[in-house]
């Protein structure tokens, strides 16, 4: 059975999709899968933005057939770790949460990297066109520190 990873944002298309290709290219897919979703619904069916798409092909990783969907009480248990992008998202997914084990999964993203620190990736979806290029890298950087430990964690 494999090791299941959700990266959650707000809105499905533009960070957490990038987490997800970003994640899923440093492991095996044998061992472990690798989804995202959105707290809201706006999204639910579209592609990621094109932005996300574009910093994703400069890289060599292709999330264009990724489709969005909206974060439910279900991925709770069907989890096994889940990354929220930013404060907000934090809130909005611990909301839903019915039990201190569920709570406990909801981890925000860069803290793998900055522990305690609750540093949001920000949303660059009403930002500069170099707003993807900056969160691809942060994502990327902290994907390979998430990847590193689960690895280590589950071989
Ligand atoms: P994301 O960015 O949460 O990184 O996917 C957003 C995309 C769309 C919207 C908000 C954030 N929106 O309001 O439609």
């Amino acid at each position: 059975m494999s090791i299941k990873i959700l990266m959650v944002c707000l809105g499905n298309i533009c960070r957490s999709p990038l987490a997800e290709g970003i994640l899923a290219s440093k492991l095996p897919k044998n061992k472990f899968a690798v989804d995202s979703a959105g707290t809201g619904s706006w999204h639910i069916g579209h592609s990621p933005d094109v932005r996300s798409i574009a910093v994703a092909k400069n890289n060599k990783i292709n999330i264009s057939n990724q489709k969005g969907r909206q974060f439910s009480k279900s991925d709770f248990d069907s989890y096994d770790y889940i990354f929220v992008m930013d404060n907000s998202n934090y809130e909005n997914v611990i909301e839903l949460a019915e039990t201190q084990d569920q709570k406990e999964k909801v981890q925000l993203i860069l803290n793998e990297l900055f522990p305690n620190e609750n540093v949001d990736v920000p949303d660059p979806y009403f930002g500069l066109p170099n707003g993807f290029e900056i969160v691809y890298n942060m994502l990327d950087e902290v994907c390979e520190v998430i990847a590193k430990k689960l690895i280590a964690k589950h071989q």
